[in-house]
């Protein structure tokens, strides 16, 4: 079967978020959305065919998710990531940060510590200093746009007493890292020797590009199963995260009792009809749409390294191993944060996220969603070197 993610789907009236939202996070309604992290591509047809299906039986109550739901879990995770689990390992929850929050609710105290790898996906800073646990910076270190970690930075830090947990980005949003066995064996190594729970969140897990591979980390190390929450979900993959639908695994049976207990004392296990019928069709039906869209997006990010190349060489980037953002450099523009963000929205009328808003690492960057039409991403670009021509003195 072939797909058209050529096809220009309009999303005003929608509600979408990253159209509603422009004026309030940029000042305009008149920039070119490549922001928020969901696509401009129509779910497999497999999927609306089932949500359509259900929607005309015209009753939506109270629904459970039966065996239905957690087989196709296991059949997916099995088939994408040969990682064969147990049905008792699965625990439903309505979206990976719900799931981070439960992890950091039921795992630490108010005031223990809580390690990030920043610069990194904004609302982890706010799920932890909110929920009133001290944040502690791992700066990964780049060179040359590619990002690998300070591990000793983070021996140091996870030997704090006060430390309880490491919350990681595997594939990392938004450095685009598959991270490789050799990394994710020195953190284990690192959260075992000092007693840190790792909450893995592998979202962005399905979308690894150009022949890189996604390791699940608690199938890699066995040993870490009594320390470790991997979050999942089919949001990103399948372009569903309206749905709020998203799963834990714990392998340890006294882990997942604390975690399903907290979940439930939060009032998190209802979910939605819809989503679980979303993801049942999707990890069934919907292999082949992701390949092809891997595909896809692989041409965009080439179409967008070929064009920084041939136009504004000084911007630094390098392709992704994952996911469908696109993390820019342009401090070679030796523009100020605010001043950068201001040129993009007034002169390119782009809107593309901040990268100050990863934290401070962010400053000079700019992160692209590539989930759209290459007509949209190209006309992205001219957004940019239009910009570049008014503000880079070479
Ligand atoms: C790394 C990461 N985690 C979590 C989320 C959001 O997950 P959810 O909507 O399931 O809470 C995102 C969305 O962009 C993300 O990039």
């Amino acid at each position: 079967m072939s797909y058209n993610f050529d096809e220009i789907v309009q999303r005003e009236g929608t509600e979408a978020y990253k159209l509603e939202l422009r004026e309030m996070v940029f000042g305009s309604k008149d920039v070119l959305p490549l922001w928020v992290a969901d696509m401009d591509f129509k779910a497999p047809p497999a999927v609306i065919k089932a949500m359509q299906e259900r929607a005309s039986h015209e009753i939506y109550g109270y629904t459970i998710r039966d065996k239905k739901f957690t087989e196709a879990i296991m059949v997916w995770l099995e088939s994408q990531h040969q990682w064969s689990i147990k049905e008792e390992w699965i625990e439903f929850s309505p979206g990976v940060l719900p799931s981070i929050m439960v992890a950091i609710h039921e795992f630490s105290e108010p005031g223990d510590k809580v390690i990030i790898q920043t610069p990194v996906y904004p609302p982890f800073y706010s799920i932890v200093s909110e929920n009133g646990r001290e944040l502690v910076k791992n700066s990964l270190v780049e060179k040359e746009g590619y990002y690998t970690m300070d591990f000793d930075l983070l021996e140091k830090q996870a030997s704090d007493p006060q430390t309880k947990i490491f919350v990681f980005s595997n594939p990392h949003n938004p450095v685009g890292r598959a991270w490789k066995k050799e990394e994710l064996r020195r953190i284990a190594d690192i959260c075992i020797k000092h007693d840190v729970l790792i909450v893995s969140d592998e979202i962005h897990s399905d979308l690894c590009l150009f022949g890189n591979q996604h390791w699940v980390m608690a199938d890699l190390f066995p040993e870490l199963s009594d320390r470790i929450i991997t979050c999942m979900a089919p949001s990103k993959t399948f372009n569903v995260a309206g749905l709020s639908t998203a799963y834990a695994i714990i392998t340890d049976q006294k882990l997942k009792a604390r975690f399903h207990k907290r979940l439930w004392a939060m009032q998190l296990h209802m979910g939605n009809l819809f989503g679980g019928i979303a993801l049942e069709a999707a990890y069934s039906e919907g292999a082949e749409w992701l390949t092809a869209l891997k595909k896809y997006l692989e041409g965009n990010a080439l179409m967008v390294r070929d064009f920084i190349q041939e136009n504004m060489p000084e911007v630094g980037f390098v392709l992704p191993e994952a996911t469908y953002l696109l993390w820019f450099d342009f401090r070679k523009w030796g523009l100020s944060p605010s001043k950068l963000k201001k040129a993009m929205v007034e002169m390119g009328k782009i809107a593309m996220n901040d990268g100050v808003s990863f934290g401070t690492e962010g400053a000079g960057f700019q992160r692209m969603n590539i989930g759209s039409p290459k007509v949209i991403i190209k006309d992205g670009l001219e957004r940019i070197l239009k910009v570049r021509n008014q503000v880079y003195k070479h």
